[in-house]
């Protein structure tokens, strides 16, 4: 287990139905610290360059038209193990096969419209947090709850 950070994103139809604040709420009472967030309409060059394992993948045209539409409110949450445990918030690919209780589980029918993105590895992370953010966009700080999440 470590200290992690991970780059989630609210996208666009997530920011259009007004569900930012119900995501963030979801990774605040988990406890995680929020590093860094911003309303972003981003350039299909930053898009592109996020999605870019996906080159050639048939689904990837029409993510980059939704994702590129924006806007996305993009974040960066610090905590223990947290890019696998917000894998798990955010709950399966495709809403369908997404637990209740979980983000997609709870506001989201079809993979299309998802909602949210999460990191899946460290070096996703690392790659997309340093490609949505400048260095001084990031925060680092202590939450005045520290005490009672961390042992
Ligand atoms: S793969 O093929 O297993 O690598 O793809 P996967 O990890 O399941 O998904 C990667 C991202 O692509 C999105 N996706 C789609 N969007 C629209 N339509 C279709 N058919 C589709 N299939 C996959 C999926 O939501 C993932 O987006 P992010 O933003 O990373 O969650």
């Amino acid at each position: 287990m470590a200290i992690e950070r991970t780059f989630v994103a609210v996208k666009p139809d997530g920011v259009r139905r007004g569900l930012i604040s119900e995501v963030m709420k979801r990774y605040q009472n988990r406890g995680y610290v929020l590093c860094g967030a911003k309303l972003v309409m981003p350039s299909d060059a930053l898009v592109r360059e996020h999605y870019k394992e996906h080159e050639g993948k048939p689904f990837l045209p029409g993510l980059l038209a939704y994702v590129g539409e924006g806007p996305v409110f993009a974040m960066a949450w610090e905590g223990e193990n947290v890019i696998d445990q917000s894998r798990k918030l955010i709950g399966a690919t495709k809403p369908g096969d997404a637990e209740l209780g979980t983000i997609r589980g709870d506001f989201a029918q079809v993979m299309e419209r998802n909602i949210v993105h999460s990191s899946d590895s460290k070096e996703s992370a690392e790659r997309e947090i340093n490609l949505w953010f400048k260095p001084e966009e990031l925060c680092k700080y202590n939450i005045a709850a520290s005490p009672f999440i961390r042992a």
